[in-house]
């Protein structure tokens, strides 16, 4: 046998371009290195006029020139075990994420006070046919702003993306287009670092987009009072620990107006339900259930938080950009009854909001819900004893007249047009009644002769019957009528 070794073509770092990075994926990755470095703060800026430049400065560890060559090495660091807290994994990061979005990266890393600058210009190693890195002086990065902010640090690193042909591309106003990227990627970080973000998770990290500070983005409302959570699930496998925790979000009536205003909290809720997937504390895949049920506007108000370790990313599938996963087999079957049973609490937010319902079986609803071969329908409840008692004492006929009514009444129900209202976060008004609504109805009810003029039967007919089950004065309602 004899053998022979084939280096890869320079080409390779044009292709690596393409493994489709966004911009706020890409920026991600490397706030990550920031993150595991212990950078405490970092800016990232956009040329804010000509779109020129985009850059990320951390106050981090740093590195010496020879941790900077490793890091701008394909692959230069490994694929084995890391520490808990590294978020890295492939080796890749820096190099694939930067050049997915311009020509040029320059890094330049501090340590004790020793500054090194490096550069990948894919031009200049087209242009040299080998896998030429330039070395160049401090001055040379003078006309980044960040530069300056580099310099007072005693340790960190400042990575520079030039040459931004996928960013801002040939566009005649690259002003606007950068503007737009940055605006987009504050509330990305803000989301995918939150837990970092916010001191009642973690806490410690500022990331700052042009000078302005990312707020943290709780998926799950956690600080909201009406937010409902499950206990912490622990899964073990191969010897780690996986968390899980469940949470519904109150129903949009309960949200302040800033609230209301996050896209994820408005009009494209229904769309972010589903698992949202940790690894290190750092946000990576949300808005699927991975197949253990479907999305649907009834399920908006289901999130569910699962963290693992980095030491399962084979398992859990982690992509080179760190914006997907797929949740191992196991995990997904030992939750599967669990998850549905807390999609179910959303849908319950929904139809049931606000009320606490301890016999839920046992009250005669005014709707009858009705699904047949996957569609649905409701229909007025004719059992229910008040629609029974309106009936009594008529004829055939006029009986027939008043069902035909209470059909048409149920069939022309404008579910569509009340479903797309909801769905737009509008509360539904009619929905609740208050003890004088109710007090007024028994009143009718009484005079009308639905009900005896008999406190104890009249409220042993109510106690079970919708509108008037979820009723906690209903006995003091009817005694003070029937007294009168
Ligand atoms: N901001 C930084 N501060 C300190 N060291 C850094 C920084 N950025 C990168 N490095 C070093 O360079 C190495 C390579 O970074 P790169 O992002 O390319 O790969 P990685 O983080 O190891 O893995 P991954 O491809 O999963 O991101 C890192 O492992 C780290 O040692
Ligand atoms: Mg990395």
């Amino acid at each position: 046998m004899t053998y022979e070794i084939l280096t890869p073509g320079i080409e390779l770092l044009e292709s690596m371009r393409s493994v489709g990075y966004s911009f706020d994926d890409a920026i991600a990755d490397l706030i990550d290195n920031s993150v595991t470095a212990n950078a405490d703060r970092v800016d990232v800026a956009g040329d804010p006029v000509d779109g020129l430049y985009v850059s990320i400065l951390d106050n981090g560890d740093g590195m010496s020139p020879e941790e900077a060559r490793t890091a701008l090495r394909l692959a230069g660091t490994g694929r084995d075990a890391r520490a808990e807290n590294d978020l890295g994994r492939f080796g890749l990061g820096l190099k694939t994420a930067s050049l997915s979005q311009g020509r040029k990266l320059t890094l330049a890393s501090k340590l004790n006070g020793e500054v090194t600058v490096i550069q990948w210009d894919l031009d200049f190693v087209a242009e040299a046919g080998d896998w030429r890195i330039r070395v160049l002086d401090r001055e040379d990065i003078d006309h980044i702003p960040a530069a300056v902010d580099f310099d007072r640090l005693d340790s960190g690193t400042l990575v520079i993306w030039e040459t931004l042909d996928y960013l801002i591309g040939e566009s005649e106003h690259p002003d606007e287009v950068m503007a737009k990227h940055l605006q987009e990627l504050r509330e990305h970080l803000g989301l995918v670092f939150h837990q970092f973000l916010d001191h009642n998770y973690i806490g410690g990290l500022e990331i700052y987009v042009n000078s302005v500070k990312a707020k943290p983005l709780d998926p799950f409302l956690s600080s909201v009072r009406k937010t409902q959570r499950s206990p912490v699930e622990y899964f073990k496998i191969l010897g780690e620990t996986v968390e899980m925790q469940s949470f519904v979000l109150p129903h949009s009536s309960a949200l302040t107006e800033k609230e209301l205003r996050r896209k994820d909290l408005s009009y494209a809720m229904e769309s972010k339900q589903g698992f949202y997937v940790y690894r290190g504390h750092r946000l990576i895949d949300w808005g699927s259930w991975y197949g253990v049920t479907k999305q649907s506007q009834l399920k908006k108000q289901t999130r569910v938080r699962v963290e693992f370790p980095n030491s399962l990313d084979h398992l859990w599938q982690l992509d080179i950009r760190k914006s997907k996963v797929q949740p191992p087999r196991e995990f997904l079957n030992h939750y599967r009854a669990l998850i549905l049973n807390e999609t179910r609490k959303s849908e319950r937010v929904h139809t049931y909001r606000g009320r606490v319902r301890r016999r839920e079986d046992e009250v005669t609803p005014l709707w009858n819900y009705i699904e047949e071969r996957h569609q649905i329908r409701y229909e007025v409840n004719h059992d229910h004893p008040l629609v029974q008692t309106a009936f009594t004492g008529l004829t055939k006929t006029q009986r027939r007249a008043v069902e035909t009514l209470l059909e048409d009444v149920a069939r022309c129900v404008p579910a569509q047009s009340a479903y797309v209202e909801i769905s737009d976060n509008k509360t539904y008004a009619a929905e609740e009644y208050d003890a004088e609504d109710i007090s007024k109805r028994v009143a009718v009810f009484i005079d009308g002769g639905l009900i005896p003029r008999d406190s104890e039967i009249a409220f042993d007919v109510l106690k079970d019957i919708e509108p008037f089950s979820e009723q906690p004065t209903l006995r003091e309602i009817i005694e003070e009528l029937i007294e009168d």
